[in-house]
């Protein structure tokens, strides 16, 4: 069950902020290379692997996870998406030594190279896989996204926010990197980076609801054991109420780097 709130929290995350993510994609669209084989480096759910194949319709994409289930995900939705001939799937665990990709032109990393044990061993691994000219491209998150800004409930959530951050902390994950530094000392001659501010308002889509629904539900349950009770009810009670809320909002930061070999 948290492994499919997981992958639907993350198809939410590319419907509800499809803006950002379809400038993003357009972006890399215009920097890669014609006929481009591209790999996913964590590609979850294939939200990435997905939107770049339709973008680039020359383009054949290896959606690279450490998690079968999820490339489970990928490759059924790739084929109902008339794409299954272009995307394929490779099980592979990043922190160990990489599988051999083949020829690799465009490499996309989406909120999965702070998972990395070894974020600076990944892109010396990321520099050797591209061929030279090739492109790579790095997206982060700075938390999850805010709902409740300017509501009665926004002190709780930044609560629950700063906990996240704790947690994600303690347990080794590396989320604000210097990304451009670690980019330039893996062996990348230069490296763009565009900070892309969310903030969508009111009338919102009904999967806004939905996605701070999974978020806000999955934040509680990871911190049934580190927050007061009363935080952990308020959070309740809001998450209960958000489909019939008009106060919702979506805040979020995401920083992208791009980087040619
Ligand atoms: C937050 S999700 C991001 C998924 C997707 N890129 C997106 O933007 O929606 C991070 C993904 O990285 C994968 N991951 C984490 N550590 C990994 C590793 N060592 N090797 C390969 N994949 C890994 C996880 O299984 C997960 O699917």
């Amino acid at each position: 069950m948290a492994h499919d709130h997981m992958i639907e929290m993350l198809d939410l995350d590319a419907e509800v902020l499809q803006d950002y993510h379809r400038d993003l994609v357009a972006w890399v669209a215009r920097e890669a290379p014609a006929h481009p084989r591209v790999v996913d480096l964590g590609a979850g759910s294939g939200t990435g692997a997905l939107a770049l194949a339709r973008e680039l319709p020359d383009a054949t994409v290896t959606a690279v996870d450490v998690d079968p289930d999820m490339l489970a995900h990928v490759g059924a939705k790739a084929s109902a998406a008339g794409l299954g001939d272009r995307i394929r799937t490779l099980v592979a665990d990043l922190d160990q030594p990489w599988p051999d990709l083949g020829p690799t032109d465009v490499i996309w990393a989406a909120s999965s190279m702070h998972h990395m044990a070894d974020p600076a061993g990944a892109l010396r691994s990321a520099f050797n896989a591209l061929a030279v000219g090739g492109l790579l491209v790095i997206a982060e998150l700075d938390s999850f996204p805010h709902f409740l800004t300017g509501t009665p409930d926004e002190a709780v959530e930044k609560r629950a926010h700063a906990e996240v951050a704790r947690l994600r902390e303690e347990a080794g994950m590396h989320m604000h990197e210097n990304w451009k530094d670690r980019i330039s000392a893996a062996g990348f001659p230069s490296v763009t980076e565009q900070r892309f501010d969310i903030d969508l308002r009111a009338p919102l889509p009904a999967s806004a609801a939905r996605y701070a629904e999974v978020t806000l539900g999955r934040m509680h349950d990871r911190l049934s054991d580190r927050l007061p009770a009363s935080d952990l009810a308020a959070l309740e009670k809001a998450t209960a109420t958000l489909a019939d809320r008009d106060d919702l909002s979506v805040r979020t930061t995401r920083t992208v780097w791009l980087a040619r070999r």
